[in-house]
């Protein structure tokens, strides 16, 4: 059986979802903050040691003002009313991507990371004004500055996810089947699950399939 340490997830479909059940994407935002709570939960039942949700992208800034600021409102929310929960539940929360937002969210989250680094349970990386090719670009960038050799160790252990270990499953909902820029480096040899569902319709019983299907594949990394 395979082991499992680090799953990955392509939260999408919010926008169809809140447009068809309420005809307002920001519905649909809202309604994907709650699967993320729950999902939470199965992980840290399931004993996975790292949670790593694309929450924002470096693209998603092409969205109109108005989802930009919802997005950024409910994570504000998800941040103030969680952060409790979060330590209580042992869980350490990581930001990865450019921490420039609003001042607002700029300080919770430094706020959030420093009150949450010595937790162990479970870690969450939360991918916000992230973009995978600029941060192997920013990875590269600095080790040339610091004169040390491009290799494929210098690079894992220098992008954002340093110390992490790769993901075993990345998880995209939403019917659609793309990376969207997300962890091209660390996702080399990662099972992808497409799943059809759009993210506020997925739920424990979906993951834990995924899951499951996941732990009896053969993997074999370019061997036999
Ligand atoms: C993609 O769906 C989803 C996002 C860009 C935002 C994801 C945010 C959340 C689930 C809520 C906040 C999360 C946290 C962790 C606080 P889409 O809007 O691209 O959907 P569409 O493809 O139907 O348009």
């Amino acid at each position: 059986m395979n082991s499992l340490n680090h799953v990955a997830i392509i939260m999408d479909g919010n926008g169809r979802w809140g447009i068809k059940h309420y005809n307002s994407r920001n519905k649909g935002h809202r309604a994907g903050l709650e699967v993320v709570e729950k999902i939470i939960n199965v992980s840290l039942k399931k004993k996975i040691s790292y949670l790593t949700l694309y929450a924002f992208s470096t693209e998603n800034w092409k969205r109109p003002k108005k989802e930009i600021n919802y997005l950024f409102k409910l994570l504000e929310t998800f941040l103030k009313n969680q952060i409790s929960d979060l330590e209580k539940k042992n869980i350490k929360l990581k930001i990865i991507g450019k921490k420039k937002l609003t001042p607002k969210l700029n300080k919770l989250i430094l706020l959030s990371e420093k009150k949450t680094e010595n937790n162990s349970s479970l870690q969450i990386n939360l991918a916000l004004n992230y973009g995978s090719k600029s941060e192997i670009i920013h990875t590269i960038k600095y080790l040339n500055k610091k004169n040390k050799i491009i290799s494929e160790k210098n690079i894992s252990n220098n992008l954002y996810t340093k110390k992490i270990p790769d993901p075993e499953i990345l998880i995209r909902t939403g019917n659609t089947k793309r990376l969207s820029n997300f962890l091209l480096w660390q996702l080399a040899y990662t099972e992808i699950f497409f799943e059809k569902k759009l993210w506020p319709d997925f739920n424990e019983k979906d993951f834990n399939k995924i899951i499951n299907k996941f732990l009896n594949l053969k993997r074999n990394f370019g061997s036999i």
